[in-house]
């Protein structure tokens, strides 16, 4: 293995003087700060060394002014977007953003009026909530069906609100968070087929669609026939390289006229420029040698996902959904006999691990917790025998 590309993902990494939103705001979240951190979804795991080289490299020239999207920047994204995705598109078709969350905010504004319905699948990352209900428009909830402890889409419910006039816009997460569910080609062609039927924009968040676990396959919406007149595609490096602190959002739109009215309202926020150390880091990893450190993190990942699914079968009432994609276990504590609270508070008070709340994601989040299992094998076995003694007592 190649030091220069891929870290030492066995070494517990020091966060805590860093200012880490997972570490600074335990305290505020959880009561205490003396809570092993496994909610925020970034990674405890050291990114790319080239990638620090790259960004010492850039940093050592004396000057951060005004930065240009270069056509190395685009070229960038089109190459990995090909390779990784099967995704094929020119120049023109890719923009940039600091956020996906930046994304989808300027995307409602831009396709969606005020009180028109935007819908989601839940439960799902809780920005999708907040983000709808700061621009003023209304959220459309269509639960997620859960059969054998598997996520399925209720397409049949969706078509009938989209039937009802009730839906502008459907902020889709492929894969999702927080189920980790790898949705199939099959699946995502009717999504994009109701989405076109109804006129309904669709809004692709793949932020996490590069840590997957074969034999899973992400489909990008983008690569189903008919979703470039209809589809806004917001990727990140944020999740796949534990960036996020870099600003470093990209968006894919294949249509002219939707692009045109989405670069309108992404300047009338001015959030359509690029962080300059978001650019030097994107180019770099957008490479042969990211691709290596993305094979290498997700073996990584997969171990700890196994570990943990193995651990949490032996105790009893809390079951896991094994997460296709992602580095997010999803737990269901209701087979323990606990309400909600207890689960919390036992969580935070007895076993001292700070996992996030499954309410955030929606009302049929009760009962379940996320724990983020990007960690080095250290912490993880540490935060399993924690679960250990609170839950198999
Ligand atoms: C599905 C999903 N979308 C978006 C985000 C946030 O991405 P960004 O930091 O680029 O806004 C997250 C973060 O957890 C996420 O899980």
């Amino acid at each position: 293995m190649n030091p220069s590309v891929i870290p030492d993902f066995d070494k517990p990494l020091q966060r805590d003087a860093t200012d880490a939103a997972k570490y600074g705001a335990r305290s505020q979240v959880f009561g205490t700060a003396k809570v092993q951190p496994l909610w925020v979804a970034d990674m405890d795991l050291p990114v790319a060394p080239f990638l620090q080289d790259a960004l010492v490299k850039r940093v050592n020239h004396p000057c951060y002014g005004y930065t240009l999207q270069s056509s190395a920047l685009k070229e960038a994204v089109q190459w990995w977007m090909r390779e990784e995705h099967a995704v094929c598109l020119d120049s023109d078709s890719v923009l940039f953003s600091p956020s996906v969350v930046t994304t989808m905010s300027n995307a409602i504004a831009a396709f969606t009026r005020v009180g028109e319905g935007v819908a989601l699948f839940s439960p799902v990352y809780e920005r999708f909530y907040s983000v709808i209900r700061q621009q003023k428009r209304t959220v459309v909830n269509i639960p997620l069906l859960n059969e054998q402890n598997r996520y399925y889409l209720d397409l049949a419910v969706f078509e009938q609100a989209c039937k009802a006039g009730k839906i502008s816009m459907l902020l889709f997460c492929n894969p999702q968070n927080p189920g980790g569910r790898v949705w199939e080609r099959q699946e995502l062609t009717e999504v994009v087929r109701l989405c076109r039927k109804y006129t309904v924009l669709l809004f692709a968040d793949e932020i996490h669609s590069d840590i997957i676990y074969l034999p899973n396959r992400h489909t990008s919406l983008l690569t189903i026939s008919g979703s470039e007149k209809n589809t806004v595609l917001a990727h990140s490096i944020g999740k796949t390289f534990n960036c996020s602190g870099l600003e470093p959002s990209f968006v894919l739109i294949a249509d002219a006229t939707l692009r045109k009215r989405f670069a309108a309202a992404a300047q009338r926020t001015h959030t359509a420029d690029i962080n300059l150390l978001a650019k030097t880091a994107i180019q770099s990893l957008f490479s042969p040698k990211g691709q290596q450190y993305k094979i290498a993190l997700v073996e990584y990942l997969r171990k700890n996902r196994d570990l943990l699914a193995d651990q949490i079968d032996l105790f009893k009432g809390i079951d896991m959904m094994l997460p296709q994609a992602t580095f997010l276990a999803w737990l269901d504590f209701r087979g323990t006999g606990l309400s909600h609270e207890q689960v919390r508070k036992k969580l935070i008070t007895d076993a001292g691990i700070g996992l996030a709340d499954g309410l955030v994601y929606g009302d049929n989040g009760e009962g379940w917790f996320r724990l983020n299992f990007a960690v080095c094998h250290e912490e993880l076995t540490t935060a399993i025998a924690k679960l250990e003694r609170v839950f198999s007592e």
